[in-house]
């Protein structure tokens, strides 16, 4: 069937656990950003999801911006190469810049926006993931805050994408590997 929850194994979080983190994490940030007028930057397209819910618990003053960055590899790799698609359209400079990522994989995408950005003269870049999965960590970059930690399995649902679908299940869960098997012998 076109069932989208069909190609998944199993939930690791659902839509109350993930609005028990984007309540905990959008408490912190208002602590941390009172009185500071952040630009908070969601990265297209994975954090469209985790953006509007967490923003919505943080009480503070701010503007929402995107930026497009993609790793480029064979769809489900990460190759370390990082390509600037869509610039932010704010000015940066002495902003305090929150970007707010679904994952936190390799790292390459953050440090690459993090260099980006600081290089521009943010006054502070600091990063607000759903998900941290430092077990594939290859660059020394700092995941601000995040939800929770995620073991090496293909997540997908709410932002999380494989072959850029999916992105619209209201959770998070692990892909069934027959699905990927079936794209590979495609
Ligand atoms: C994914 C994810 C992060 C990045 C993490 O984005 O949304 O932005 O990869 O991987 P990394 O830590 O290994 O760099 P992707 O480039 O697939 O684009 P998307 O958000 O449009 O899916
Ligand atoms: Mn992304
Ligand atoms: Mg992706």
């Amino acid at each position: 069937s076109d069932n989208i929850d069909n190609i998944i194994d199993r939930v690791l979080f659902s839509q109350d656990d993930i609005e028990e983190i984007c309540q905990r994490l959008g408490k912190q940030l208002t602590e941390d950003y009172a009185g500071k007028f952040p630009l908070v930057i969601g990265v297209l397209k994975g954090a469209v999801y985790f953006m509007t819910d967490l923003t919505r618990h943080m009480n503070v003053k701010m503007q929402n911006d995107f930026m497009d960055v993609s790793s480029y590899g064979d769809g489900f790799e990460s190759s370390g190469k990082v390509r600037l698609d869509i610039d932010v359209q704010a000015d940066v400079k002495n902003r305090d810049v929150l970007l707010v990522e679904d994952i936190v994989d390799t790292g390459h995408t953050l440090k690459f926006m993090k260099d980006l950005l600081t290089k521009r003269g943010a006054k502070s870049v600091k990063c607000c993931a759903l998900l941290n999965k430092t077990e594939r960590r290859e660059d020394d970059v700092v995941v601000d805050y995040f939800g929770s930690k995620v073991e090496n399995e293909f997540v997908v649902g709410y932002g999380l994408d494989y072959l850029n679908a999916y992105r619209n299940l209201p959770y998070v869960g692990v892909l069934k590997p027959e699905v990927i098997q079936a794209n590979l012998n495609r």
